[in-house]
């Protein structure tokens, strides 16, 4: 008996040119490199040029992916790009991508889950291209945070970047098993009783304004690491496998701290795990495509890895995804 599979074809990523160190930072707000390199590991983020949209980094990313995957834009009938910092409140960034990239098939949309928007598309684009609708998809996550950040807040200035990746997936027939390719399984969850800890005060029905991100570090902390390793003892069972079967660890990436954690309390060596918070600082949605597109160029993640993503951010919305490269 075969089924349908979301196999990976390719994947790029694009980071803004601008490069922001924490020395720089320090010279701004009341911080030093020691406090946020102890505190997340984070060293410098990238930061878009003026004008540079959300979308244009998308377009990049996506550009990106579809070489490495040797196939043509026009091929792709389904656009997920999840993302919490659109270029405008509508139309879906998605849409400008589409038509950038020349296609006038299928459909495009945003995703708005905030850090853990890159498992939901993935998870989404999966169920869309695995009941048959849909054969090809660009599944992205770009953000411009910072649009969003109060550059007078030292609690949460520091901790943000900008950036896209993307994948591009397949529906292929197959057998199915785990040691097959494609997406294995994702586990998308939310609790709306933590939406007040990780927030923007502003939005078009609220304050018609595009508002600031607030955030109570701690408790975002104090959450991350038993909501992440849930998700992931979710993925764990569902597939049959254990933390010995996982070639890498591809985190949302937040904070080392909250990586290291959660590697640990998994029993996921640290060899396996792929970092990009130091250079890239969270970039949200972006951020796993972005580790992904890291680990594919330097050959780390090569076909048949298996792969386990995590992530969790506002809202609260947390999530997990397991594939075979
Ligand atoms: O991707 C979405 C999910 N987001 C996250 O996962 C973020 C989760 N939270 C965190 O990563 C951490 O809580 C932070 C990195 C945000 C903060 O680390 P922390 O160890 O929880 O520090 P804290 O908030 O308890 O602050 C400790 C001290 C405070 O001073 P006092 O009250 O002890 O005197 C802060 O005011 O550090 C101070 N502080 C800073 N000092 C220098 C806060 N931000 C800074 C800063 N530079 N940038």
């Amino acid at each position: 008996m075969s089924v349908l599979r979301s196999v990976v074809l390719g994947c790029g990523s694009y980071l803004p040119a601008r490069i922001l160190s924490n020395d720089e930072l320090a010279r701004s707000v009341e911080t030093t490199d020691e406090w946020i390199v102890q505190r997340t590991g984070i060293r410098e983020r990238h930061i878009a040029a003026p004008g540079e949209m959300t979308s244009d980094l998308a377009i990049h990313a996506a550009r990106a992916a579809l070489a490495n995957a040797h196939i043509d834009a026009d091929t792709i009938d389904l656009i997920v790009l999840g993302t919490s910092t659109p270029d405008q409140t509508f139309p879906a960034t998605a849409v400008t991508v589409q038509h950038a990239l020349g296609i006038s098939q299928g459909a495009a949309f945003d995703l708005q889950a905030v850090c853990s928007g890159f498992v939901y598309a993935l998870s989404i684009a999966d169920s869309m291209l695995r009941c048959g609708k849909h054969k090809r998809a660009l599944v992205i996550g770009a953000e411009t945070f910072s649009r969003i950040l109060d550059w007078n807040d030292r609690t949460t200035c520091v901790l943000f970047g900008d950036g896209a990746g993307a994948v591009v997936l397949e529906a292929q027939e197959q057998p199915g098993e785990t040691s097959d390719r494609g997406v294995l399984t994702t586990h998308l969850r939310s609790d709306g009783k933590h939406k007040s800890k990780l927030y923007v005060d502003g939005g078009p029905s609220s304050t018609q304004t595009v508002g600031h991100l607030r955030m109570e570090g701690k408790e975002v902390f104090k959450h991350a690491v038993a909501m992440i390793t849930d998700v992931i003892e979710d993925a764990f069972e569902a597939t049959g496998t254990t933390a010995a079967d996982i070639d890498w660890f591809v985190p949302h990436q937040a904070n080392k701290r909250i990586i290291d954690g959660s590697a640990h309390k998994l029993g996921i060596s640290p060899e396996k795990v792929v970092i990009t918070v130091d250079r890239h600082g969270n970039t949200s949605a972006a951020s796993i495509p972005l580790a992904l597109a890291d680990a594919v160029a330097d050959r780390r993640i090569k076909r048949g890895s298996l792969i386990l993503m995590e992530a969790m951010g506002g809202g609260f919305t947390w999530g997990s995804a397991m594939l075979r490269w």
